[in-house]
């Protein structure tokens, strides 16, 4: 969601900022631009749509010394040329993009109006660029003018700023929207993550919460809010450029599906050593000895917490799931020592974020669960796992759910003194590649669903958690509407809706709600829908659309999933959708 790009240095601008906005579309955005510096000036480049657009009418014989690149999600006016990023200030002192939103941005315009600032987008970045100017105006340094500025601001904010007649900076400023900074050989380098300074840089630092600097060519300048210098630890993630490659696939979300039992060992090897698991024993006592462990989240990683769930619940333990963007705002907790876990694929969900503020200020234990290192809510939770799924890059989660609930399960091994999970994750390994040997298989299934206006998925128990995210996956990926039902819910009132060949996708995985979930399959034939069964083997009964093998029920999610993730990304090969870049969606949600 927004995308940041900035560079300076002895190196090709023009082409570094465009992949690099290239590289940052994942996130999801509507509209791009750049501002380019030459000695003769500053040029800015704005267009609605893909990042090849501004490419295409960005002229490429420029003596660009410094720039910034920004794809803009839009929340505060349409995506059109005139409020996507760059935004000039009034008297064209500072050029900037901004990753986030402004609470206070009606005030400060209404403020600026006054001082007789005339404002040509609906943006809240504009305001951002006049106020700049304003305090630069009366302080004449730009330093002070940054300071004068942060200390207004209200909301989250990830600033690039480029400065009308300074060849030698690019400014910057960070609250609770991602920002990181690079160095390399003769040039630095800033970004919302480190993916598109990976091939030009050669290690890369966060910058926190409240922080603010420059980079220079030869420099990286970095403040804490008292002014202090700050001095972080520069480090190389450990992945190459061909990591984040198709290789081969037509789509980022068949390659990430497939990755699956690679992810589920490659979890094994980092968490347990053959003998005995490697997680910090101090974080086992926390959670074992925690009166209840609450997990929150968004999306995906929330259906991956509802397993969480089950699974300190079959150890016993008091557990609650809540929705990030609920909770931050009825952050209610009874427990005298609860612990909290929040999952996050990106790490910078804005939703979670707020939510960890509320964690820390209360100075309650937390756990973040992520596949990002170094990310936001890695840095401020009190302990942290990492999911090692690699780069997702698809906006539709799909690895990092799997990693998600593998991790899960092994937490649970480690808090139980049990290790017998690994061998049960070994035999997932062996049933998701039997999914994958087969998925060519499911087409059919795939194209019938695709020509469906309403997709209705069932489960009980695990089986219904994992059918929240089947449809999750359908409706984002193809735009059918679908639903997750527990399966004895439907005659309380969603049984009103099927109609004569209404699609019902059903899960069997438990011998315990086997015959259960089958008397509501029959409820819905009986008033026409097409019951499509997806079963573990040992349940299979003749008349069943789709099995899979065996594996201990409690990791049936890590197998069944898959099934739903190819019936949604088939399906919406059919539709000939944009699979990877759904509509209006984005991959890190950093505005809440
Ligand atoms: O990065 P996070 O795990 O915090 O993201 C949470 C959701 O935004 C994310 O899972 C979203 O629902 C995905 N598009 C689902 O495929």
């Amino acid at each position: 969601m927004c995308g940041i790009v900035g560079g300076i240095g002895q190196f090709p601008i023009r082409d570094y900022l465009i992949n690099g906005l290239k590289t940052l579309d994942y996130r999801g955005y509507d509209s791009a631009g750049v501002a380019l510096a030459e000695p003769e000036g500053i040029r800015v480049f704005r267009m609605p749509g893909r990042v090849q657009a501004l490419d295409e009418a960005t002229p490429r014989d420029l003596h660009v010394v410094l720039g910034i690149g920004h794809t803009r999600w839009a929340t505060h006016g349409a995506p059109t040329a005139n409020n996507a990023h760059p935004h000039t200030s009034m008297n064209g002192e500072f050029v900037l993009v901004h990753n986030g939103v402004i609470d206070n941005f009606r005030h400060l315009k209404n403020k600026l109006e006054a001082e007789g600032y005339v404002f040509h987008s609906e943006t809240d970045t504009e305001v951002v660029a006049n106020l700049l100017e304003f305090h630069y105006n009366r302080l004449k340094n730009v330093k002070a003018a940054m300071l004068a500025m942060i200390e207004e601001l209200q909301g989250s904010y990830a600033l690039a700023i480029l400065k009308k007649g300074d060849l030698k900076h690019i400014y910057f400023a960070k609250n609770r929207s991602p920002l990181v900074v690079g160095h390399g050989e003769g040039k630095n380098l800033l970004a919302s993550d480190f993916l598109p300074m990976l091939k030009e840089g050669k290690d890369f630092a966060p910058i926190l919460d409240h922080q603010y600097g420059y980079i220079t060519e030869d420099t990286i300048k970095i403040f804490n809010e008292d002014g202090s210098v700050a001095n972080p630890k520069f480090t190389r993630p450990d992945l190459k450029i061909e990591d984040i490659g198709l290789q081969g696939y037509p789509h980022y979300m068949l390659k990430e599906i497939e990755e699956a039992p690679a992810v589920v060992r490659r979890l094994i090897d980092n968490y347990f050593d053959g003998n005995q698991f490697l997680f910090d024993p101090k974080l086992i006592n926390k959670l074992k000895a925690a009166d209840d462990i609450i997990f929150i989240a968004c999306g995906t990683s929330y259906h991956a917490c509802l397993i969480g769930r089950r699974y300190m619940e079959y150890l016993g333990k008091r557990s609650e799931v809540y929705i990030a963007s609920e909770w931050a705002y009825h952050p209610f907790v009874s427990a005298k020592n609860p612990m909290f876990v929040i999952v996050s694929q990106s790490g910078e969900t804005a939703d979670l974020i707020r939510c960890m503020e509320i964690i820390n200020s209360r100075g309650a234990v937390s756990l973040t669960i992520t596949n990002t290192k170094g990310s936001t809510l890695e840095r401020d939770a009190t302990y942290s796992l990492l999911l090692f799924a690699g780069v997702e890059i698809a906006v539709a989660s799909t690895k990092a759910y799997v990693a998600q609930v593998a991790l899960l399960s092994l937490l649970t091994g480690a808090m139980d003194d049990s290790t017998a999970v690994v061998s049960h994750l070994y035999d997932v390994i062996k049933a998701e590649n039997a999914v994958i040997a087969n998925s060519e298989s499911l087409k059919p299934t795939a194209k019938y669903l695709s020509g469906k206006k309403d997709v209705f998925f069932l489960g009980r128990g695990t089986d219904y958690d994992v059918a929240l995210e089947a449809s999750l996956k359908l409706k984002e990926i193809t735009y059918i509407h679908s639903e997750g039902l527990p399966g004895g819910e439907l005659k309380h009132g969603p049984i009103a809706l099927i109609e004569k060949d209404t699609p019902v996708i059903g899960f069997i995985s438990d011998p315990l709600t086997d015959l259960p979930i089958r008397s509501n399959f029959k409820e819905v034939e009986a008033r026409g829908a097409t019951v499509i069964t997806v079963v573990s083997k040992s349940l299979a009964k003749a008349g069943d659309s789709i099995t899979v093998p065996d594996v201990k029920e409690y990791l049936s999610p890590l197998v069944k999933v898959l099934v739903a993730q190819y019936l949604a990304y088939f399906a919406a090969l059919e539709l000939k959708v944009n699979i990877d870049k759904p509509r209006n969606l984005a991959k890190s949600v950093t505005v809440e």
